[in-house]
Parts: C-alpha cells; sequence; structure tokens
C-alpha cells in the first residue's frame, strides 16, 4: 500500500534545540538497532517508521551493524525511503549512522581509524541508498587510535558532503571533551552525543551532561527503556518475542534479577498513580533535564510506540514523585 504522510505530523510533538547548532530534534527520535533487520518482518518496521513520521518523529536513528544481519536494518531503512519518502521529504529527516563496532573481518572493519570509518560511512550510504546522512557517529572511543584521527575523519566525513554533523557515542565525559575540542578546532563542531541513559543507567549524570552543557552540544540517550526491562513487559515472566527470549539476545534472562523485578513493580505503581505505562514514565523522566534534547526509543510494534510517544501528554513531575523514584533507584 503506498503512503500518504499525515498532513497534522507537526502539531503533535516539540522539537529541542541540539545544543547550541541550529538543528532542532523531536523530543523523541526512533533507533533501528534492532526489529528491522532482515530476520524481522518488513512490513512490521515499514508501519512503525510511517506511524512514527506521522506522528512528528523526524529523526532516525541507525549503524552500520543494526540488523541481523549487520547491515540489513540500513538496508531495510533504504527501501522505505526509496517507497515511502520520495519527493522533498528526504528533506525533513535527519538520518544518523554510526561507524565503531566490529563490521567486516580483518583489521580495517573495526573501532576508529580513518580507514575504518570513511569506508565505512560510504557503505552505509550505498545500503540506504542515500546521498549524505545527517549526522554520522563514531560509535565508541578506540583506545589504541588517536584521537585527533578518528576527528578527523568525522570532518573528512562532513567537509566531504558525505554527512551535514558529526557525532559521538560512549565517549565518558573527559574523552567527550577532548573530542569536542579537537573537532572544534578542526572547524567541524560536535553536534551531539549519544550516552546509554535510563533509569537504570545513570553514568551520564556524573560530569558528561555538564560537559555537553559547557561546550553546547546535544544529547540523546539511548535504551531509555534499559532494552524493555522499564516497562511492565517482564513482570510476570519473559513473554515469547520480548528481546529477553531471542536467541543471542542483547537484554539477559539474568539482567531480570530479583533486585530488579522488585524495582520495577515499585516504578510501576508509581507510574500507575500517574495514569501513565512505566515506559511512559520512564521516557518523561530523562526528560526532567533540560539538557536532554531527544529520547533514543526503539519499538517492536506500532503499538509500543504510540504507547511510547503518548508519554508526552504527562512530563511533569512532582518533587515528591521524584524523590520516590530515586528511593527506589537507590534500593539495587
Ligand atoms: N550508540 C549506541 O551504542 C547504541 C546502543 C544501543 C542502542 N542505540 C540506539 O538506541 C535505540 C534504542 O535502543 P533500545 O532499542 O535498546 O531502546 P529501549 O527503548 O530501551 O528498548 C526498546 C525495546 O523495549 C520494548 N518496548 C518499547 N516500548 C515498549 C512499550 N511501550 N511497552 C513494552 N515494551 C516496550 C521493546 O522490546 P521488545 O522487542 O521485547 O518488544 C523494544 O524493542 C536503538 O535502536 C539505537 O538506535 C545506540
Amino acid at each position: 500500500m503506498s503512503y500518504t504522510p499525515s498532513g497534522n505530523r507537526y502539531n503533535s510533538i516539540p522539537y529541542n534545540r541540539c545544543g547550541k547548532s541550529g538543528v532542532l530534534l523531536p523530543a523523541i527520535s526512533l533507533g533501528l538497532w534492532q526489529n528491522f533487520g532482515s530476520v524481522d518482518n518488513f512490513e512490521n518496521g515499514q508501519a512503525i517508521i510511517r506511524r512514527a513520521f506521522d506522528r512528528g518523529i523526524t529523526h532516525f536513528d541507525l549503524a552500520n551493524n543494526y540488523g541481523p544481519v549487520p547491515g540489513s536494518a540500513e538496508e531495510n531503512f533504504g527501501k522505505i525511503l526509496k517507497q515511502d519518502f520520495g519527493g522533498n521529504l528526504r528533506d525533513e529527516l535527519i538520518i544518523s549512522t554510526k561507524a565503531g563496532y566490529t563490521m567486516w573481518d580483518g583489521p580495517y572493519g573495526d573501532f576508529g581509524s580513518r580507514k575504518y570509518l570513511l569506508s565505512s560511512l560510504d557503505q552505509s550510504l550505498k545500503r540506504m541508498q542515500l546521498d549524505y546522512v545527517d549526522i554520522f557517529y563514531s560509535h565508541r572511543p578506540d583506545p589504541n587510535t588517536p584521537l585527533e584521527e578518528t576527528m578527523m575523519a568525522l570532518d573528512t566525513a562532513v567537509r566531504s558532503g558525505r554527512a551535514l554533523y558529526a557525532g559521538i557515542s560512549n565517549y565518558k565525559a573527559e574523552e567527550a571533551m577532548k573530542a569536542i575540542v579537537i573537532l572544534k578546532q578542526l572547524g567541524t563542531p560536535c553536534l551531539i552525543h549519544q550516552p546509554k541513559y535510563s533509569m537504570f543507567e545513570r553514568w551520564v549524570e556524573d560530569g558528561l551532561l555538564d560537559v555537553l552543557e559547557e561546550m553546547g552540544v546535544g544529547c540523546i540517550p539511548f535504551s531509555p527503556l534499559a532494552q524493555g526491562m522499564l516497562t511492565d513487559k517482564y513482570l510476570k515472566g519473559i513473554p515469547e518475542n520480548s528481546r529477553a527470549a531471542k536467541p543471542d539476545a542483547s537484554l539477559k534472562s539474568s539482567d531480570l534479577t530479583d533486585t530488579r523485578l522488585k524495582q520495577i513493580n515499585d516504578l510501576n505503581q508509581i507510574a500507575q498513580t500517574r495514569g501513565q505505562s512505566l515506559a511512559q514514565m520512564a521516557i518523561t523522566w530523562l526528560m526532567r533535564d533540560k539538557r536532554i534534547t531527544s529520547v533514543l526509543i526503539g519499538a517492536s510494534s506500532v503499538k509500543q510506540l504510540d504507547n511510547n510517544l503518548d508519554s508526552l501528554n504527562n512530563i511533569h513531575f512532582s518533587a515528591a514523585e521524584l524523590e520516590k523514584i530515586e528511593t527506589i533507584l537507590a534500593h539495587s
């Protein structure tokens, strides 16, 4: 079936400025790490992308290795773009990709060398059938490559027109500061940092957010639902088709310890008193810090996506609610 985007798509979601840049990102963005690979149902993925765009999500996040199999999420996304986002719709999208984790055999398919980053970006563009991406990230720091080399590769990506902006992901506060300074000296400012951040993973609060604020860089936290743990889905065991039930799952059943389940249960009760699902509360909890530009969610169905986007109906927390949440999270 052909797709015509909703005419109301820009009426429902706030757009936040990304650091001190000219770019606005939707308060919630969608990532294609899982559920969009060649092992997944293409039409389901396509329906999620269409619904996301209809509800104002303009930013889609990819990486070279997303799938499984690695590369197939970019291929599928390229097909969806071709089918559904013709005409000038590309200009309404912010598409990101990354390189930094293992992508191909041999010494040049991993980490942060110039050789890897630029050849990987060329491959990503081919898979997505794009002339350029909006953001190209160094997916993780490389302890064995000079930071200058990795940042110069990002600078080249931008200057050569393959990317409009540069980003970094998984860099701790101190190395993020160094990377941001190098990029600034090169004349390609760092647009955004993509760290893991949720109620269950809070390292960014120990310095990284301060660095980003000081340097005018945006922040887009990934895995805000701790891969599904911060929802009500695991309260009664591990459902079929859930991430924790998949072969080689990135979320292990062993992550669902008794302590975690007790926390999830207690948090779920607070969410209920707020008239929200736990997923909705976990997303809006991240928005309490104004340094967060956009919350980068995943979804395996249109229903989940809708539920997550409806979180925007209640983003206010009372001081008492925040305190109760802190008390629950302190018991780990
Ligand atoms: N830079 C990096 O190193 C890095 C690493 C990881 C992710 N990311 C990015 O961040 C994006 C999001 O990561 P993530 O997928 O881990 O995020 P997440 O939002 O924490 O988890 C998404 C999963 O939670 C479950 N879920 C979502 N909404 C739900 C709802 N309303 N009710 C019940 N369950 C719900 C689904 O699991 P089921 O599949 O079980 O239904 C879904 O696949 C990725 O796609 C990627 O773009 C980046």
